[in-house]
């Protein structure tokens, strides 16, 4: 635990990644909605670890050297993961989270090797100049809920995707309240400036997918 976290606001998740380390991450008993791992989250993490993209037997890591940025990163464990993988990795997020996320950098900080990892402010809809050049991978994780962000967040997604730009987006289908007008309205203003593309569950971790959780590749049309 970070010197400056009060431990009683915390309570550790461990996420396993393929090679047996365990990411060890933080979360609040009290917070906004980005204090706790949701499960979209952990489908992304372990979706980084397939054979598309890191194969320890064959040496491919499509991560290695890979400049990352993640939006809405909560307590950051995609972020984490890539890092781990080698990414050179951003995690951003409202000015609330930035201490969970740095709690949580500093607990795993002995798993990053040949990787690094920074926790930064970014609001959707705001200004993206520090991240620029655009990242070779956008991550984003459940982030596709809240009706008034939907504009914000498209508009953040457009300044950050240069041709290169492989936006992976992971998020729980939800079938109750606003949730399924939300995304309708996300997609429908996606596809005016970036093709989709669905990864099919048999290219998702065997143990940490579900039908209900999609998980897509997002570029920029030409
Ligand atoms: C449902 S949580 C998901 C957190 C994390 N990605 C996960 O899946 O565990 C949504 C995240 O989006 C962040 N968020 C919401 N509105 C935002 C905005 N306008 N700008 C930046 N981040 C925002 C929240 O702070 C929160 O961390």
């Amino acid at each position: 635990m970070a010197a400056d976290a009060d431990e009683s606001k915390y309570f550790v998740r461990g996420i396993e990644k393929n090679s047996g380390c365990v990411l060890k991450m933080n979360q609040c008993y009290l917070g906004d909605v980005g204090c706790v791992v949701w499960d979209a989250a952990i489908v992304l993490a372990k979706y980084l670890e397939t054979k598309t993209f890191y194969d320890p037997s064959t040496g491919v890591n499509m991560w290695a050297g890979r400049r990352v940025l993640e939006l809405g990163a909560g307590t950051g464990v995609v972020g984490l993961m890539a890092a781990t993988l080698g990414a050179e990795v951003t995690v951003t997020d409202l000015e609330n989270l930035q201490t969970l996320l740095k709690v949580n950098i500093q607990d795993n900080q002995a798993l990053i090797n040949s990787g690094s990892i920074t926790a930064k402010v970014l609001k959707w809809g705001e200004d993206v100049s520090e991240f620029l050049p655009p990242p070779h991978f956008v991550l984003m994780a459940d982030c596709i809920y809240y009706e008034q962000s939907i504009v914000p967040l498209l508009e953040t997604l457009k300044l950050l995707s240069g041709p290169e730009t492989c936006i992976i987006c992971c998020y729980e289908q939800r079938t109750e309240g606003v949730n399924p007008k939300v995304e309708k309205q996300f997609f429908e203003l996606l596809q005016e400036n970036f093709n989709c593309e669905k990864i099919p569950e048999e290219k998702q971790d065997p143990e940490f997918r579900s039908p209900d959780i999609h998980i897509l590749h997002i570029r920029r049309k030409p």
